[in-house]
């Protein structure tokens, strides 16, 4: 006998009702802090597209992150805004490089949190592209394996400062094998690698690129990172990273992919991570402003949905705001 519908709906009618059989929570152990730093002393420049996020200076990023950490966060994720950038970007894997300095810092101020040290090149890069690119006359060519070595230098100068998780965010072919033999061969096999596995050319970048000050200067990232109308490609990016050694993976950006965070997630038994990015953060903080939403219900709304599709961890920038409420 079909079970009538007039009983499913009477789990509804009290608070203490519709939490008894809730079944998706969101739980501040599973939010990640992304963080900018750049160099100088007591700056907190405020980004204007993320209003609430800043450009910290590192004695700065060390007060805010005292207080995500307070409220329980236990995880960031950090970007370096360089002092310098060049054509290979050689701040990225100096060893006294902005996020170096800064990562040592972290962690000596806080072992216990766990940091994510983002793997890439556009942020240092003059070019602001995420590898080495040979230019043509009004394009480029990304030179796919010269990358792979940068790559390598990254990952153990990060190891090395002490990052916990080096999280490549650059759709390089190859990233995760070289990036993981690269930590093997220097000592370092207990840090644990989460990619960016399914990244894709997406239009909610925008304001991160103003707030990492990384916008490609000639071109777009279209000839790396995944077309949006895909999800096949999606799990065998994810196959493919799993094989080479990926710890955990990622789909980014979150809210308009949660199909692909879900196909990954009953697909392949691995943690997966949902990256709220920059422009739905953004879209959220208007909409809010002008009282079209209600902010604090629209936020858990949003990351209750990412964990119900699948995801284990959310990067977003809304972990202290909600963190707090929670
Ligand atoms: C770059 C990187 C980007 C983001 C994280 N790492 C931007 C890009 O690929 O252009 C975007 C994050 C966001 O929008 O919040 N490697």
């Amino acid at each position: 006998m079909p079970y009538p519908a007039v009983r499913l709906r009477r789990w509804r009618k009290s608070p203490s009702l519709r939490k008894l059989i809730q079944e998706t929570k969101v739980s501040v152990n599973n939010l990640v802090l992304p963080l900018f730093v750049r160099p100088g002393k007591n700056i907190r420049n405020p980004i204007s597209s993320m209003p609430g996020q800043f450009q910290f200076s590192l004695d700065q990023l060390l007060l805010e992150i005292k207080e995500a950490h307070q409220l329980g966060i236990k995880a960031i994720l950090v970007f370096g805004i360089p002092f310098k950038k060049d054509e290979f970007g050689r701040e990225a894997y100096a060893p006294h490089g902005i996020i170096q300095n800064s990562i040592r810092s972290i962690k000596d101020k806080f072992p216990d949190l766990s940091v994510i040290a983002d793997c890439c090149l556009c942020e240092y890069t003059s070019h602001g592209h995420c590898g080495v690119i040979h230019k043509k006359k009004d394009s480029f060519i990304l030179d796919n394996d010269a990358t792979l070595k940068l790559l390598a230098k990254i990952a153990v100068s990060q190891a090395r400062a002490g990052a916990d998780l080096i999280a490549p965010s650059g759709m390089i072919d190859g990233m995760v094998k070289t990036i993981r033999s690269a930590l093997d061969q220097n000592g370092f096999s207990d840090r644990l690698i989460l990619s960016y596995s399914a990244k894709y050319a997406s239009n909610f970048y925008g304001p991160f690129r103003d707030a990492a000050e990384g916008k490609p200067q000639v071109g777009d990232r279209k000839s790396y990172q995944m077309d949006f109308s895909n999800w096949n490609e999606a799990l065998r990016e994810v196959a493919q990273d799993l094989e080479e050694g990926a710890d955990m993976v990622m789909v980014k950006p979150a809210l308009c992919y949660l199909d692909v965070v879900h196909k990954i997630k009953e697909k392949f038994n691995a943690p997966v991570a949902a990256y709220n990015v920059s422009g739905e953060y953004a879209m959220v903080k208007a909409a809010s402003k002008n009282n079209w939403l209600d902010e604090k219900q629209i936020i858990l709304e949003i990351l209750t949905s990412m964990k119900r599709a699948g995801a284990d961890l959310i990067i977003t920038y809304h972990a202290k705001e909600i963190a707090k409420s929670l």
